[in-house]
């Protein structure tokens, strides 16, 4: 076994959303989603056994964040019978908890460096499940590329598509880098519980991932871009009408978006898509990008993030 793992994963951004789980443990969705990975938002982690009877978190993060971390060794202790404390290190390139997917890269890092520290020889199937345990979007950041997550008793992510098979840019806005105020698990929860909408978010929801599937094999490119946004605007309607209402968007967010549906009338191919945050992630092919970043220089914009879709995990044991 080595000694020490290091281990990077990407973050991902879903065109179908999951917001809402089915109650069981384990960060079980509600519905399907479909992502696709982000090339440079990665979490670095390192982690090693502990000789202390506790594990050790050696990184500058939140109580809450270094609770949620606790809580997945305790799991995978629990599940997996390894009798072991652990020492984890862990980083992002990217401002963390502020709707950029910082939960999704962290714990299928976790998961990656549990698998290659333990050797525990797992597969894509069952680490995208352990992934899943810490967070739900973390079961897809497991592949790269464009990926599916299944909604299941025991709910697991797989790749639909190769980055490379489509080519595709993405821009990210960030219009506001403070952490949110509300982590999207009770945010889902408030939803579900309060939201008149939320009945026929779960319903409609099934056709949006057929189409954006379809849109997909056949690389129809404004098919994506129109069931991506209304997916994505369906998501905030539903959580804007939950009492009390959550809004995450900062009126650079939505700037940000009525640009770009100009742009994507005016034949540009761009589109938007909003997580549980105010940053607008926008997803152009790659003649257009240039175009697009230069008509994003907006007010309320603190930074342009350039990359693609793609995204691999790296394992290196030492
Ligand atoms: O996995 P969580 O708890 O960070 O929830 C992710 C929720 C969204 O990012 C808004 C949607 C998604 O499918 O990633």
């Amino acid at each position: 076994m080595p000694e020490q793992v290091t281990v990077s994963a990407a973050a991902n951004i879903a065109l179908i959303k999951y917001w809402g789980k089915t109650g069981a443990p384990g960060n079980q969705p509600a519905t399907g989603s479909l992502s696709i990975g982000i090339d440079d938002l990665r979490t670095m982690t390192r982690l090693r056994f502990a000789d202390a009877d506790t594990d050790i978190i050696e990184s500058d993060l939140d109580e809450q964040a270094a609770a949620r971390i606790r809580a997945f060794f305790d799991d995978i202790r629990n599940h997996l019978e390894i009798n072991r404390n652990f020492a984890v290190t862990t980083g992002n390139n990217f401002p963390t908890g502020a709707g950029l997917a910082s939960s999704a890269s962290g714990f299928a890092a976790l998961a990656l460096a549990v698998n290659a520290l333990c050797d525990l020889q797992l597969s894509g199937t069952e680490l995208s499940r352990l992934a899943r345990s810490g967070s739900g979007s973390a079961a897809r950041s497991i592949f790269e590329g464009y990926v599916e997550l299944i909604p299941a008793d025991d709910a697991w992510a797989q790749q639909i598509m190769a980055a490379d098979a489509w080519p595709l840019d993405v821009l990210v806005a960030v219009t506001d880098a403070a952490p949110k105020t509300i982590g999207s698990s009770e945010a889902m929860r408030r939803t579900a519980a309060t939201s008149d909408y939320y009945g026929r978010w779960l319903d409609s929801h099934a056709a949006d991932m057929v189409e954006a599937k379809q849109a997909l094999a056949d690389r129809d490119f404004n098919r994506l871009a129109e069931v991506s946004e209304r997916n994505c605007l369906k998501m905030h309607a539903t959580m804007m009408t939950s009492r009390p209402p959550i809004i995450y968007w900062q009126p650079a967010t939505l700037a940000v978006m009525q640009r770009v549906r100009e742009l994507r009338m005016a034949g540009t191919a761009a589109f938007f898509t909003v997580d549980a945050g105010a940053q607008v992630k926008v997803v152009c092919e790659p003649g257009a990008t240039s175009a697009v970043a230069d008509a994003l220089d907006l007010p309320g914009i603190s930074n342009l993030i350039r990359t693609r879709v793609g995204g691999a995990p790296r394992v290196d044991s030492t």
